[in-house]
């Protein structure tokens, strides 16, 4: 989602004349969009700031924008003087007016060119309504609001134009999109008529409203990759339900279960967070059998952190960092293992590649992924960002299939 934002505020920049800086030393705007979902996020986001306010020219300008921004407000000025803006993820709907009102406050125009990847994002809906107890986003990113059918359709035909073949679609929550009674398996029937659209990929879904009807209508449309992020965050029932999850570990499972019926071959992936308040080492040991069985391609794993004004933050976080260290440490090894066997599994295998871009500094090798989310590198004489090709795994290197052309 920041990777998005940070995105779309790069292009209202552009489309208004500035053009990227060598660097930040060079630079007469910098802006540091911001990440709340964890302490980790906050404290390196800080430690960027204070080093970039120390080696930016006297006269250019240093905003904060996104969650941090909006937790924060001026109390980051406060903290790092040199900072002459705060915009809160809150104010994103009114970017575009902020950005304009500064540029021509600071007459920060020099004429510029965008340049696209073959890969880019479409964000369908801000907020969220869901207030899962550790969570700050619907605190930072407000309610739940799902932005219009033809807007979406006039972002993507905009982005196809520019040469992008794969959209990922963003929200929190994708499975609560509904525009004036459009849904999202309705968007992704919608948008997949586009001509030029060769992928489409969404996430996240939350488990307790991943439908049937999403599932079904992946298998029907070809142009949907086949890649279900679901996150999962623990094993054990008291710890899901202390988190306002809403399913129980034998629910998702069975969600997984209908995943794999309509779309054998689909990469699953998930979040998992341990170390919540009061988890014990068997609840602990609950998420490692669930992490055995579920099978994901991967998995991003942290451990908790509490945050101010969560429902959590009241809880007390009485797992030692150590042991949360050491929890997250042994399901790191197990999840590395799954994944390692994953990607050995499709040794042999044919896979239809969208290449990304050239491996730097080897002419080459070029990068992608499949219709999964499995990484993929391919050696190949005659090839460009944006081709789709058929191709086979030779073999794996762990986290990455090298796969060869078929003739
Ligand atoms: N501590 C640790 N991890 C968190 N996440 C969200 N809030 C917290 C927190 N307080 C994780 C969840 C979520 C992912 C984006 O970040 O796993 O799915
Ligand atoms: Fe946070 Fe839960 Fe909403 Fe995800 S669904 S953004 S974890 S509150």
């Amino acid at each position: 989602m920041n990777v998005a934002d940070s995105d779309d505020l790069r292009s209202l920049l552009i489309e208004r004349g500035c053009s990227a800086a060598s660097g930040p030393r060079e630079a007469d705007l910098l802006v540091v969009n911001t990440c709340s979902v964890r302490e980790h996020a906050e404290t390196r986001a800080l430690a960027r700031i204070r080093e970039l306010s120390a080696i930016k020219k006297d006269t250019a300008f240093l905003w904060v924008t996104g969650c941090m921004a909006q937790r924060m407000g001026d109390k980051i000025i406060e903290l790092i003087p040199a900072v002459d803006r705060v915009i809160g993820a809150k104010e994103i709907d009114n970017l575009e007016t902020i950005v304009d009102s500064a540029l021509q406050m600071h007459s920060l125009t020099v004429p510029g060119e965008q340049k696209y990847g073959v890969s880019d994002f479409v964000s369908i809906m801000r907020g969220c309504d869901n207030y899962c107890s550790y969570c700050i986003v619907p605190y930072v990113r407000g309610h739940e609001k799902s932005i219009p059918v033809d807007l979406l359709e006039k972002a993507v035909h905009r982005k196809i134009s520019r040469g992008v073949k794969e959209i990922t679609f963003l929200g929190q929550n994708v499975n609560s999109y509904n525009d004036n009674g459009t849904d999202f398996p309705d968007l992704l029937r919608r948008v997949h008529c586009i001509d030029g659209l060769e992928r489409i990929r969404f996430t996240t879904s939350h488990p307790k409203d991943c439908s049937e009807k999403l599932i079904s209508t992946m298998a029907s449309l070809p142009k949907i990759c086949r890649h279900v992020h679901l996150p999962v965050q623990a094993g054990s029932d008291r710890v899901l339900q202390m988190m306002n999850r809403r399913y129980t570990s034998d629910q998702y499972l069975q969600k997984i279960d209908m995943i794999r019926r309509y779309l054998p071959d689909a990469d699953i992936t998930t979040d998992i967070m341990v170390g919540f308040p009061s988890e014990t080492e068997q609840e602990f040991r609950d998420t490692i059998s669930l992490v055995s069985r579920a099978c994901f391609t991967n998995a991003f794993m942290f451990a908790y952190s509490s945050r101010e004004g969560t429902e959590a933050a009241s809880m007390n976080d009485d797992i030692p960092r150590q042991e949360k260290l050491s929890r997250l440490n042994r399901l790191i090894e197990l999840q590395t293992g799954i994944t390692r066997k994953i990607y050995e599994n499709n040794v042999g295998k044919q896979l239809e590649l969208l290449i990304t871009g050239r491996q730097e500094k080897r002419d080459q090798l070029w990068m992608g992924h499949d219709k999964g989310c499995k990484r993929v590198l391919l050696s190949c004489e005659k090839a460009e960002a944006g081709m789709i090709l058929n191709v086979q795994a030779a073999k794996s290197s762990g986290m990455t299939l090298i796969c060869e052309r078929i003739p």
